[in-house]
C-alpha cells in the first residue's frame, strides 16, 4: 500500500484506477458533510489554483474555483483564455503552462482542442487536471456522474444507463463510458449512426476491458422491439414543431408502454446536448436535431426509478416539464461538482492522503507504456481539432501513438486517443547496424505481428520511410 494521488495528473478518467475513484468519493462524502454544515476548510491555505478556460464555462470552473475557496485556497482565474492570456499572441500551451506552474500549485484547464490538457500535463511541474480537451475527455464531469449515481442508486454495478444524444462529440460521454463499463455498468449508446461514440473508444473497449458496446440505431429500433433491454425503444413520427427541420428530426420515444415496462434494467438516462460548435458540416448544411418526444417523458414520469441525467446546460434535448419528476438528478449532478473537486483538489495537492495498492494495472498510464510505438513519421492523428494537428503546437510536439489494432494496422494518437492509419511500418531492432537491411513493410503485411510495439516504426508514406535511410522489402513490391 502507498500515498495515493499526490502530484498526480487527471487527464483521463483512466488515469485512475477504481480503488483511487472510491476513495475520492469517500473523501468527497466528508466534504459534502463539511459543505452542508457550513464549515470553512483550511485544508489548502495558503495553495493557489490556475483555471485556464479557453471555453466557456459555468458549473467546471465555477465548482473548481469554489472548491478551492472552501479548501482555504487562492485561485488564479483566467476565464477567458483565449482572449485574456498570451495565447491571444501566439504563445502555446507548452509555454503558458510552465510560467503558469510559478504562479499556482495546480493547474485546471479547459481547451477546444482534443489533447491539450496532455500537453499542458507533459510540460508542467504542477498537477493538471483536465476540464474537458474538445470533444476527448471530462474526468471530473465523470466523477460527478458517477457520484450521483451511486447515491441515487446505492451502486454502479449491475446498472443499465442509456446514453442519448451526441455521444461522438460529447466529451462527457466518452469519459463515462469507460467509468461505467469499468465499474462493472452497462452502457447503452442510443443515437443516430452519425453521432455514435468514435470507433478508437469502441475498440478500446473491447481491446482493454473485453467490452462490445450495445449500440441502437434509432432508425432500426423497430426491429429491436420486443428483445431484451432495447424492446421498450422505437421510431415515432415526427413532432410537428420540427417540420422546421425536415428529415433531419428525429424522435425517439418510449411508445410501448408493455415494452418499456418490460425493460426493467433501465436505471438512468443520461441526455446531452448536441455538441454543434465541435461539428463542422452539417449534413445538407443544415444543423441536426435530436429530440425524445412528449410520449417518452410522459413515460420516464410514470417509471419512477429512472434516473434523468445530463451533465448541463441543455438547450433543446431536455424539456423543463421533466425538472419536477423526483428523479431528475442533473442539478444534483453540478451540486455535487463541489465536494468532488474538493476532494480531488486536495487529494491531488498533498493536502489530505489516501491508502491504495500500488498496482496500476488498468489504468492508462500502464497500457501507454505498454502499447507505445517506437517512432512515426509522417503519420496524422485523424482528428483535425487534435492538439498535434495545430500549427502553433507542432513547434514542440511530436506526434507519437499506441497500438490499438494489429489487424488491419490502426493506431491512436497519445494526445486524444483518435485514429491514425499509418501506411508503412518497419522494426527498429532488425537491421543489424547496415543500412541495407533497413527495411519497410505495407500497413498490410503480416510481418507486423512479429515487432514488439516498442520497435515498431511507423510511416505516413513511402517517401516518409526513404527519406529515413528504409529500403522497400519485398512485400511493398509484391502488395503483400
Ligand atoms: C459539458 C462540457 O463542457 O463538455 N459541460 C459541463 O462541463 N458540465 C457538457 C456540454 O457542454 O454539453
Amino acid at each position: 500500500m502507498v500515498t495515493g494521488l499526490v502530484g498526480r495528473d487527471l487527464i483521463s478518467i483512466n488515469d485512475f484506477t477504481n480503488e483511487e475513484v472510491e476513495c475520492l468519493f469517500h473523501l468527497a462524502d466528508e466534504m459534502r458533510l463539511a459543505l452542508r454544515q457550513g464549515k470553512q476548510l483550511e485544508l489548502c491555505r495558503g495553495r493557489d489554483m490556475a483555471t485556464l478556460f479557453y471555453e466557456p464555462s459555468t458549473r467546471t470552473r465555477g465548482s473548481f474555483e469554489r472548491a478551492m475557496h472552501k479548501l482555504g485556497g487562492n485561485v488564479v482565474s483566467f476565464a477567458e483564455a483565449k482572449t485574456t492570456s498570451s495565447a491571444a499572441k501566439g504563445e502555446t500551451i507548452a509555454d503558458t503552462v510552465r510560467v503558469l506552474e510559478h504562479y499556482a500549485d495546480i493547474i485546471v484547464i479547459r481547451h477546444p482542442w482534443a489533447g491539450a490538457a496532455q500537453v499542458a500535463a507533459d510540460y508542467a511541474r504542477v498537477p493538471v487536471i483536465n476540464a474537458g480537451d474538445g470533444s476527448h475527455e471530462h474526468p471530473t464531469q465523470t466523477l460527478c456522474d458517477l457520484y450521483t449515481l451511486r447515491k441515487e442508486k446505492g451502486r454502479i454495478k449491475g446498472l443499465t444507463v442509456v446514453l442519448w444524444g451526441d455521444l461522438k462529440h460529447g466529451r462527457t460521454v466518452h469519459s463515462l463510458v469507460y467509468a461505467l463499463v469499468r465499474f462493472g455498468a452497462q452502457p447503452l449508446c442510443c443515437t443516430e449512426p452519425d453521432l455514435y461514440p468514435p470507433e478508437a473508444l469502441v475498440e478500446r473497449l473491447r481491446t482493454d476491458y473485453d467490452h462490445v458496446l450495445k449500440k441502437i440505431e434509432p432508425r432500426d429500433l423497430s426491429s429491436l422491439i420486443g428483445r431484451g433491454d432495447t424492446d421498450a425503444l422505437y421510431i415515432a413520427p415526427f413532432r410537428p414543431f420540427q417540420l422546421r427541420l425536415p428529415d433531419l428530426g428525429l424522435s425517439v420515444p418510449i411508445g410501448d408502454t408493455t415494452g418499456w415496462s418490460k425493460a426493467k434494467k433501465v436505471d438512468a438516462v443520461y441526455v446531452t446536448r448536441l455538441q454543434r460548435e465541435r461539428m463542422r458540416t452539417m449534413d445538407n448544411g443544415q444543423a441536426k436535431y435530436l429530440a425524445l418526444n412528449d410520449g417518452f417523458w410522459e413515460e420516464i414520469k410514470r417509471k419512477k426509478r429512472t434516473l434523468i441525467m445530463h451533465p448541463l446546460p441543455r438547450v433543446d434535448e431536455l424539456p423543463y416539464q421533466i425538472d419536477t419528476y423526483p428523479r431528475s438528478v442533473y442539478f444534483e449532478q453540478a451540486a455535487n461538482g463541489v465536494p468532488i473537486r474538493m476532494a480531488l483538489t486536495a487529494l491531488l495537492l498533498g493536502a489530505r492522503e489516501m491508502e491504495v495498492s500500488k498496482t496500476r494495472k488498468g489504468t492508462l498510464l500502464y497500457e501507454k507504456a505498454e502499447n507505445r510505438c517506437k517512432a512515426a513519421f509522417g503519420v496524422e492523428c485523424s482528428n483535425q481539432s487534435c492538439v498535434s494537428r495545430q500549427e502553433s503546437e507542432r513547434r514542440y510536439i511530436v506526434s507519437a501513438f499506441n497500438i490499438l489494432k494489429r489487424e488491419p494496422l490502426v493506431v491512436s494518437c497519445i494526445y486524444c486517443d483518435s485514429e491514425a492509419y499509418p501506411q508503412y511500418f518497419a522494426s527498429s531492432e532488425w537491421h543489424q547496424g547496415t543500412l541495407e537491411n533497413k527495411r519497410y513493410y505495407p500497413a498490410h503485411s503480416f510481418m507486423k505481428a512479429r515487432i514488439r510495439a516498442e520497435n515498431l516504426v511507423l510511416f505516413g508514406s513511402e517517401e516518409e520511410a526513404q527519406r529515413r535511410g528504409f529500403h522497400p522489402s519485398k512485400h511493398v513490391a509484391q502488395g503483400a
